[in-house]
């Protein structure tokens, strides 16, 4: 694969400034942010006066911790509009995620958050190899989801030939990809699987096609699965980590020339790693709960928010930045079967070890009586019933055997596991509701 590493003068000063300076830059920050949330929005006046802290409380970052969490029903119970630190006629744009239950999370952006928002997409493409003058292809959907306008406006800002494909017709977008010559291609990596799968469907060679580049986020993905794409189609493949509560893509990625965790763009978030249990905080390196204040954020400033997601800080290394290690899961994909705790991730590293099975893949939850077993739904990519045995037999033993758990393998045709054109669903509780 080539090399991509960007010139360190294409780099903002701050990305390679010393801790110092990042750190008091974000004390600056942490503290014009809480003033402005609890002055503008009743709801963090009411969470600060009844924590009993006042944002002039906040004298070092660590001091953080005596405010209270933010979490998503807290969006909800102020739906539409009720966390916005700003008039609604000084927003400018406005995103939402559907959610399974209930009413949408909305979150609101003024033009200055749009603007800081580009900046840190296209910080984070230059991360991912990319430059000025670069096709970049987008298959994140457009729409209320913050994925295709998030990476649309970044590319743009970048100064990028952008393709605003969004999701689906799959077809098309290998034909677009070959014929428009992008170098880069933005999308969940379970939708670059069925990508992959058409062009080799079309008779074409994914190696040959040409992307140098894929910039993967929105869900969960191993490093096993980062080899299996970046082999079919010789191009790095790049994790990038976001969420529409605290922005959208590009809270955080990873650097090409590392890919050793995703660097968080500090200047304008502050992490902080707790026990999901106590909610207390925990030192760098230990694992929980990614939890994030917004440090500059106008229309919907966000203190303290818990995204649910697994992972743990690590030192800045390409980067002065922080880094947060590939997510594992969130805490609600979790499943505890038989009292051991087994992520979706950890299924699909076993997974991609299988020869004869393609890299799909949902888990099925049932319950037979009183016990609850766990099927994984996948598909072979040889023919026959005695190749499909062996494969079935190879994934249950190395389940077993890593993660400890006895799972059915249900090993379907080619096409026989339901694709996403964005996020996989990737846990199918068929338990009965009790
Ligand atoms: O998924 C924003 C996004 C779009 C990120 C495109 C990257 C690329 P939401 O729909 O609000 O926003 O979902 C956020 O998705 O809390 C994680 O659980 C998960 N997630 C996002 N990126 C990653 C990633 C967008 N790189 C939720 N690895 C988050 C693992 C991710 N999980």
């Amino acid at each position: 694969m080539i090399d991509l590493t960007p010139p360190r003068d294409t780099l903002e000063p701050i990305e390679i400034a010393s801790r110092d300076e990042i750190e008091a830059l974000q004390l600056e920050r942490l503290k014009w942010s809480l003033a402005h949330a609890y002055e503008n929005v009743p709801f963090y006046r009411a969470s600060f006066d009844a924590a009993g802290v006042h944002p002039s409380d906040l004298k070092s970052l660590k001091d953080l911790a005596k405010f209270p969490f933010t979490v998503k029903s807290d969006l909800r119970d102020n739906y539409p509009f009720g966390l916005f630190a700003v008039p609604r006629e000084r927003i400018n744009r406005l995103h939402a995620s559907s959610g399974t239950t209930g009413k949408p999370t909305v979150v609101g952006y003024t033009a200055k958050d749009i603007d800081t928002w580009a900046t840190l997409v296209a910080r984070s493409i230059r991360a991912s190899g990319g430059k000025p003058g670069d096709v970049i292809h987008v298959a994140y959907g457009y729409g209320l989801f913050t994925g295709g306008l998030g990476a649309h406006y970044g590319a743009e800002k970048l100064g990028c030939t952008v393709v605003p494909v969004s999701g689906g017709m799959t077809e098309r977008q290998v034909t677009l990809i070959e014929d428009f010559g992008a170098s880069i291609i933005m999308v969940t990596p379970s939708y670059m699987l069925s990508i992959l799968d058409q062009y080799r469907a079309a008779g074409l060679d994914p190696a040959a096609s040409p992307l140098k580049v894929g910039i993967f986020g929105a869900e969960p993905w191993t490093n096993a699965m980062r080899e299996e794409i970046e082999q079919a189609f010789n191009m790095h493949a790049v994790d990038i980590y976001g969420l529409s509560e605290v922005m959208g893509p590009g809270v955080a990625n990873e650097c090409v020339e590392s890919k050793d965790g995703l660097h968080i763009w500090e200047d304008h978030f502050y992490p902080e790693i707790i026990n999901p249990e106590t909610g207390e905080p925990v030192e760098d390196g230990e694992m929980g709960e990614l939890v994030f204040t917004t440090l500059t954020k106008e229309g919907m400033p966000i203190v303290r928010y818990r995204t649910r997601d697994l992972t743990r800080l690590l030192p800045g290394t390409a980067r002065s930045m922080r880094r947060m290690e590939k997510v594992t899961g969130r805490s609600d994909d979790m499943i505890i079967l038989r009292g051991v705790n087994v992520f979706p991730t950890q299924i699909e590293e076993q997974l991609l070890k299988c020869p004869g099975l393609a890299p799909h893949f949902q888990i099925e939850l049932t319950r037979a009586g009183r016990m609850d077993a766990l099927t994984v739904h996948c598909e072979c990519t040889v023919e026959g019933s005695a190749a499909r045995e062996a494969s079935a037999k190879e994934l249950a033993h190395h389940i077993k055997s890593v993660i400890g758990i006895t799972a059915r393998i249900e090993v379907h045709d080619p096409e026989g596991v339901a694709r996403s054109q964005g996020k996989a669903q990737r846990v199918v509780d068929s338990r009965p509701k009790d």
